[in-house]
């Protein structure tokens, strides 16, 4: 069976492509990542090239050391992922260092991993760590409307979770632990990964003030849900914004208590501060 139609590149593909109708991967905005399991290495090894040079990554994640992944290409459009996978994305290996990287796969037409590649594998080094291997995705979109919320929300993980929470009652069921939120720092290198793996130990989602969100998971439907519950909420909370200076009602801090116990999820209190009027 070719690379490119094994079950993982295909359910890559499709969620760069749902991604792309979101409208969250403008020109070549956005990129994606999918950590190898053992089974599938084996499943391609003979199809793979084997002359690649070496690179470095730009980061050190030894943790990751040896380990395959399926990423985009820098500058490729998200747009043209389903017409052309072969040109947009590849297939890396790590060395046993986890200092460089060389293409086994794809990137026919020419071109490199995408520029977040160190903030890609310093998240999927701690998610690997704290979820004991399960999460393997690692995504990164330009969602709008949460882009929007980060030039009139505090940049504060606390006001973003509780802001999105309130927004849909599935929120706080479908990410617990909140949202983590980092200032705007200069995208594609080793500083805003670091900062942004430092809130992947806790957070399945951190948001990049004015830029965009990261979000990490164990299958591609997980970790794409979460991208859209995420965004869904922040949609509704610039409509609610748009429309009225404040909530006439909301759900509660008791509500959410509630929602808790009924679920049976620990909701962490620190979100569930009293608003002053
Ligand atoms: P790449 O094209 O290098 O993946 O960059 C896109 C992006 O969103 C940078 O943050
Ligand atoms: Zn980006």
């Amino acid at each position: 069976m070719r690379v490119l139609e094994r079950r993982f590149v295909q359910d890559f593909i499709r969620m760069a492509n749902d991604g792309y109708e979101q409208g969250w991967h403008e020109r070549n905005g956005g990129n994606l990542s999918y950590r190898l399991t053992d089974h599938e290495v084996d499943s391609v090894k003979d199809r793979l090239l084997d002359h690649g040079e070496w690179h470095p990554i730009g980061a050190s994640v030894p943790g990751l050391a040896g380990e395959y992944f399926l990423v985009t290409g820098t500058g490729k459009y998200f747009r043209n992922i389903i017409m052309d996978p072969e040109a947009c994305i590849a297939l890396i290996e790590l060395d046993d260092a986890g200092e460089n990287y060389r293409i086994r796969w794809g990137l026919v037409d020419g071109g490199l991993p995408t520029s977040e590649l160190p903030t890609h594998l310093l998240n999927h080094e701690v998610k690997k760590r704290v979820t004991n291997g399960k999460h393997r995705i690692i995504y990164h979109a330009h969602t709008t409307n949460v882009i929007a919320l980060s030039f009139v929300l505090p940049l504060n993980d606390e006001i973003f979770t509780r802001e999105l929470w309130e927004m849909a009652t599935e929120c706080p069921v479908v990410f617990p632990e909140g949202v983590g939120v980092i200032p705007w720092m200069v995208p594609g290198g080793k500083e805003i990964g670091i900062e942004t793996s430092k809130m992947m130990e806790k957070y399945n989602a951190v948001i990049w003030a004015h830029h965009g969100m990261f979000c990490s998971g164990e299958t591609f439907d997980l970790t794409f849900g979460l991208m859209h519950t995420i965004e869904k909420s922040a949609e509704i909370l610039v409509k609610v914004m748009s429309m009225a200076p404040r909530k006439l009602q909301t759900i509660t801090p008791d509500n959410f208590r509630d929602l808790a116990v009924g679920f049976n999820i620990s909701l962490p209190e620190r979100f569930l501060y009293e608003k002053k009027d």
